[in-house]
């Protein structure tokens, strides 16, 4: 089969078979091509509290699959590849934030999306990195307990002075890899060109950047800027998905290491196999973890909408 054959087949399947598919913007192009939305991980939480149909498949990693879960609990949730976790989600649980909570009572715990649902049954809001900043300076209290990544949450330190972030050394181990060195090396081979970094990445690296946002924040950006040449400092991917949008650009990846295995490991194929019912893992969560898990999904919903919040996603099919 073709890979066009393949792509027809699970267009076929999906609407025969009453599935919506929703892929995070780090898949492959084949896949987002079969997509019914695709977005960010603030879009793709955003629309799964309105999907239709009665199944979901995540095309994306776990944490993202339980999120879909957690508000569309009456649906079947399925993640497109069992093996597709999210580091930084796994490096921190549940009994280490209550043993940190215990010493920092007035604290609000603001949990990135990149956690798994366990966890967030005890933080009082989630962020995604496009909301990360406007969420948390609509937050009353100063003082934040920033979980798990440090880089972003030192980044939404810088942009809201006042509050008092406290910061974990958690991360993402493929965005915190770039070095300043790697930047400076861009910059030097492509004077010219604009730097769209995500905030994941370290300090020093998102300092020299001349834009910081999410995976949809950077393809915004990059669509709609006059410039001709662009340095993406995000997973690999959205260099080739705006190289394919943007013909007349030119895109250069920050670091070549900017690969995360963990989007990867979704291939087109995989899909076909999920839409066929015999593929990826469906998510089960226990009733008491979806309605504590909801509060703080909710709560990021609620804040994160509005002026700034949300990109627009792309429809599909
Ligand atoms: P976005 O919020 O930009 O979609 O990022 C998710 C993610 O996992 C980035 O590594
Ligand atoms: Fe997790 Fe990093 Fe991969 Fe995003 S890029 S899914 S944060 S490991």
């Amino acid at each position: 089969m073709t890979v066009r054959e393949v792509q027809d087949e699970i267009v076929r399947l999906k609407k025969e078979n009453d599935i919506c598919i929703l892929a995070h913007s780090y898949q492959s192009q084949d896949i987002i091509e079969v997509a019914d939305f695709t977005g960010d991980s603030f879009a793709l939480s955003k629309f799964a509290a309105t999907v239709p149909n009665k199944n979901v498949l995540m095309c994306g990693v776990r944490f993202m699959a339980e999120t879909v879960k957690i508000l569309s609990p009456e649906k079947r949730v399925i993640l497109s590849s069992p093996v597709a976790g999210c580091p930084m989600a796994e490096q921190m649980d549940k009994e280490l934030i209550e043993g940190i909570k215990e010493k920092y009572p007035d604290y609000t715990v603001v949990a990135y999306i990149n956690t798994t649902a366990e966890l967030k049954t005890i933080c009082d809001v989630c962020v995604t990195s496009s909301s990360a900043v406007k969420i948390v300076g609509e937050l009353e209290n100063k003082n934040i307990l920033f979980i798990p990544d440090c880089n972003l949450g030192a980044y939404v330190a810088q942009k809201l002075p006042d509050k008092n972030i406290k910061l974990l050394q958690g991360g993402c181990p493929v965005h915190a890899a770039v070095t300043k060195r790697d930047a400076e090396l861009a910059r030097k081979q492509h004077p010219d060109a604009e730097m769209l970094v995500h905030p994941e990445c370290i300090p020093a690296v998102v300092s020299m950047a001349d834009y910081v946002g999410s995976t949809s924040g950077i393809m915004n950006y990059a669509k709609n800027s006059d410039k001709k040449e662009f340095i993406i400092g995000t997973e690999n991917s959205i260099s080739e998905h705006l190289q394919y949008e943007c013909p007349d650009k030119r895109f250069y990846p920050l670091s070549q290491g900017l690969i995360c295995k963990n989007m990867k490991s979704t291939t087109l194929i995989d899909v076909l196999n999920c839409v066929k019912g015999d593929g990826g893992e469906e998510i089960f969560l226990d009733d008491k973890t979806i309605a504590e898990a909801l509060k703080c999904i909710n709560k990021m919903i609620q804040l994160g909408s509005g002026a700034g919040g949300v990109p627009p996603l792309s429809i599909r099919n």
